[in-house]
C-alpha cells in the first residue's frame, strides 16, 4: 500500500512571508512531478491569515510570485499584537481541525508565525519553522519574541545558516530538531520570472543605475517614536540634497509621519512613493548605489546583489549579511558619516553566503518527507 500524500498546511500572513512561501509551493509541485527519489506525494493547503491584506502589501506579491489563491483566508487584518495574535489563533484552530495536516509550516517571525505555531502544537500537529534560529538578542523587538516562542515549541527547526544553529544549541535545543537548509528568500530571487522590462521602475522614476539611494523604514523602534522619526526625516532630507533618494513608504511609517506632522516637502530629490511590489523592490535593490533600511529581508537581498546596505538598527538577527555580505549597521546620528564612507567604497561588495543557492525549498521538502 503506498503511503497517503504527506499533507502540509502552509502559513502566509504578512509581506515578508510571501517570498518564503512561493518557493515551497514550487518545490512541492516539482517533487510531485519528478519524485526526486521518494515516491510519496506531497499535498499542500495554503492559509493566508490576512495580517497584511491590501493590494500593495499582499495581492501584488501573490501575482508576481505566482502564488495560488489561498485555500483559507482568515482575514484578520490590523490590530494590537494581542488582538492580532489572538484572532489568528481563534480562526486558525478550526482550519487545523478540518484539514488535519501532517505538518504546519510557518516562516519568518511575524505574529502569524507564532500564533499558528501555538495552535498547531497544542493540537498535537507537528510544526516546521522555516528561518528558525535567528536572534537579534533584543527583546524590545516584537519579532524576537515571536522567534523565541516559535523555536521553543516547533518540532523541526529549519535554519538558514550555521549561526542560527549555534543560537539554538546555546538555548539547549536538541541537535536532532535542527536542520541547516539555507536561505529560502534566495530561492525566490533565483527562480523568479523577470518581467519584460525588469528595470521599468528606474525609467519611471528617472533614476540611473547606481545613481540613487533606496530607502525603506518601518520598524517600530525607528518610526513609532516622534523624536527618532524626526531625526531620521531631517537626516534623509539633508542626504537628498546630494543624492537622489527613492523611499517607498510603509503604511506604518506614513501614518506616523502624518500623526507627527512630519514631511519631506522641502526635498525635491527625495521621491516618496507607495510600497512597491516584488520585482520593483528587487530592481531597486540591484541597481541602487546604496540601501538604507531596517528590513530583515532587504539586508539579505542586498547581500545577494552585493549592493552596499546600511541598516538603521543597533543589531541584526542576520549577522552573516555583515560578516560576509554587503551590510553594515548604523544609527540616525552616524547616518551621514556612514553613508559618505560607503559611497567612497566599491559599488559591489561582500560575498554571497553559503546555502544561498536557490535549492533551500527542495531541501526542506526532502527533510519533511524524511521526517514523515
Ligand atoms: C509586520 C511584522 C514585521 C514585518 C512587517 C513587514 C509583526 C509583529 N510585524 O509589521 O515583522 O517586518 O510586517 O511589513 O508581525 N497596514 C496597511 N495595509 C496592510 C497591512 C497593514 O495599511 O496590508 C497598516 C495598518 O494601518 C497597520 C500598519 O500598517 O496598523 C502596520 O501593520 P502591522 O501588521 O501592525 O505591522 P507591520 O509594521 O507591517
Amino acid at each position: 500500500m503506498p503511503l497517503p500524500p504527506l499533507k502540509l498546511l502552509l502559513i502566509a500572513g504578512a509581506r515578508p512571508n510571501f517570498m518564503k512561501i512561493a518557493p515551497l509551493i514550487k518545490a512541492v509541485e516539482a517533487h510531485n512531478r519528478t519524485g526526486n527519489g521518494n515516491t510519496r506525494a506531497v499535498e499542500f493547503c495554503l492559509v493566508h491569515t490576512g495580517q497584511h491584506y491590501d493590494e500593495k502589501m499582499s495581492n501584488i506579491f501573490f501575482r508576481e510570485l505566482g502564488i495560488p489563491a489561498p485555500h483559507h483566508n482568515l482575514e484578520i487584518g490590523s490590530g494590537s499584537h494581542a488582538v492580532q495574535t489572538a484572532n489568528i489563533m481563534i480562526r486558525f484552530e478550526p482550519v487545523c481541525l478540518e484539514e488535519k495536516p501532517d505538518w504546519v509550516i510557518v516562516v519568518g517571525d511575524v505574529n502569524s508565525t507564532v500564533a499558528c505555531t501555538l495552535v498547531a502544537t497544542k493540537l498535537g500537529i507537528r510544526v516546521a519553522h522555516v528561518e528558525a534560529g535567528l536572534r537579534s538578542y533584543d527583546r524590545g523587538m516584537p519579532e524576537e519574541i515571536n522567534r523565541l516562542v516559535t523555536d521553543a515549541i516547533a518540532d523541526l527547526l529549519l535554519t538558514p545558516s550555521e549561526d542560527a544553529d549555534q543560537n539554538l544549541l546555546r538555548e539547549g535545543v536538541a541537535p536532532k530538531r535542527i536542520r541547516t537548509v539555507g536561505n529560502i528568500m534566495i530561492d525566490s530571487i533565483i527562480g523568479r520570472t523577470l518581467p519584460e522590462n525588469p528595470t521599468a521602475i528606474l525609467d519611471r522614476l528617472g533614476l540611473k543605475k547606481e545613481g540613487f539611494l533606496f530607502v525603506t523604514l518601518h520598524r517600530p523602534s525607528n518610526v513609532d517614536d516622534r523624536a527618532t522619526l524626526e531625526v531620521i526625516v531631517r537626516e534623509l532630507s539633508a542626504i537628498a540634497n546630494e543624492w537622489p533618494v527613492v523611499f517607498p513608504i510603509h503604511p506604518r511609517t506614513l501614518k506616523n509621519m502624518e500623526t507627527f506632522g512630519l514631511s519631506f516637502a522641502d526635498s525635491p530629490h527625495l521621491q516618496l512613493i507607495e510600497p512597491v511590489g516584488y520585482h520593483d523592490s528587487l530592481a531597486l535593490t540591484e541597481n541602487a548605489r546604496c540601501l538604507l533600511t531596517d528590513s530583515g529581508g532587504l539586508q539579505e537581498e542586498s547581500t545577494f546583489f552585493r549592493t552596499p546596505c546600511l541598516t538603521l538598527r543597533p543589531n541584526t538577527e542576520r549577522p552573516v549579511t555583515v560578516i560576509l555580505g554587503s551590510n553594515r549597521l548604523t544609527t540616525p546620528a552616524r547616518l551621514r558619516e556612514d553613508l559618505r564612507s560607503t559611497l567612497q567604497g566599491p559599488a559591489r561588495t561582500g560575498i554571497i553566503p553559503p546555502y544561498w543557492d536557490g535549492k533551500t525549498a527542495e531541501r526542506i521538502v526532502a527533510e519533511l518527507l524524511r521526517a514523515g
